[in-house]
């Protein structure tokens, strides 16, 4: 997840009415005024999406007062699609795209492969290529299901999160796409998912607790600490997602999981203790680490794709890059 979203947080402390009828020029100023830095970006947004001058004027207010600008527009893009993210749920980031796209190229491969226990569901001209299984563990707003679902026919999506306004959110993103469940981590997946998900992406927290108070006021008060709060290392809950991960996945699956370049070390021996075989994708324009686990399958394993720079996981000093 990004922890920079907000160098553009405006402070509080000069927090004053708003006119009722707010011109472009005059939100920029308002915006400004608290220390806004993409003070003409942010007010077209809001002009673009209010559909009053009341409204405009709420929304400019909220903004003033420290909102994240997402929470304001109720929705943040993503990846090209607009993605509904409703008070107190995890605003998508830019670099987790990287993860969506590393799942993507994944997902594809696995439509229509043959699989064993999965028999292609016909075979000449006409044939109906198998659907691939994708669960997105984690999901918040359900952006990167959204993703999959958006950009590939032929998958089934599962995704779940433990934070019920999370769930609210990623049913209005996947709509009739996907199933969204609530609940730990795989608790609430269905049990015949055991031994036949293709693509597992898991966004799970990674900020070390001591570390929390240091992000910016924006994630730090307006995001819920559950979605931001990795215990006392930062990778508790990804740890409790890779050693489950075996049991879930089809032989040859994949699990991506987003990490910091810093923890990624950590992140590869968690993948290698659940009996993936784990390689790292970074992207440093979108300041991306992602880890990639393959379960060992009879045959050979797919490959990854992306454009980013792919890693072997094998003693890569990450931190010294
Ligand atoms: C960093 S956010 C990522 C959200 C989304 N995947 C994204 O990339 O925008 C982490 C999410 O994990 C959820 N979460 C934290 N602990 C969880 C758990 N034990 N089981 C399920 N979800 C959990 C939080 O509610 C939050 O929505």
């Amino acid at each position: 997840m990004s922890l920079s979203l907000p160098s553009s947080s405006p402070s509080s402390s000069s927090v004053s009415s708003v006119p009722s009828s707010l011109s472009l020029p005059a939100v920029v100023v308002r915006l400004r005024a608290v220390g806004c830095v993409f003070a003409e970006d942010e007010a077209e947004l809001l002009v673009s999406t209010a559909r009053t001058p009341a409204e405009l004027a709420a929304m400019v207010e909220r903004r003033v007062a420290g909102l994240p600008l997402e929470h304001v527009l109720g929705w943040a893009e993503f990846a090209g699609l607009r993605i509904a993210v409703d008070a107190g749920v995890f605003v998508p980031r830019r670099r987790t795209e990287v993860l969506a796209r590393e799942a993507l190229a994944l997902a594809r491969l696995a439509v229509g492969a043959p699989r064993p226990g999965r028999p292609a569901r016909s075979a000449g001209p006409a044939a109906v290529p198998s659907r691939a299984v994708v669960v997105d563990l984690c999901c918040g707003s359900g952006a990167v299901g959204a993703v999959l679902a958006g950009s590939l026919e032929g998958i089934e999506l599962y995704a779940a999160d433990i934070e019920p306004a999370a769930v609210r959110c990623a049913r209005r993103n996947i709509g009739d796409r996907g199933l969204v469940y609530e609940g730990d981590l795989y608790d609430p997946l269905p049990a015949s998912l055991r031994g036949r998900v293709d693509v597992l992406v898991a966004n799970a927290p990674y900020v070390p607790t001591e570390a929390i108070e240091f992000l910016p006021p924006e994630a730090r008060i307006h995001e819920p600490r559950v979605a931001l709060d990795g215990g006392s290392d930062g990778l508790e809950i990804q740890r409790r997602v890779t050693a489950g991960a075996a049991e879930w996945l089809a032989p040859g699956g994949h699990l991506l999981v987003e990490t910091s370049e810093r923890q990624a070390p950590r992140t590869v021996a968690a993948f290698a203790r659940g009996g993936l075989v784990p390689r790292v994708v970074s992207c440093e324009d979108l300041d991306a680490t992602v880890v990639v686990g393959t379960l060992p399958a009879p045959g050979p394993a797919a490959g990854g794709s992306g454009g980013a720079v792919v890693r072997p996981a094998v003693g890569i000093p990450v931190g010294a890059r």
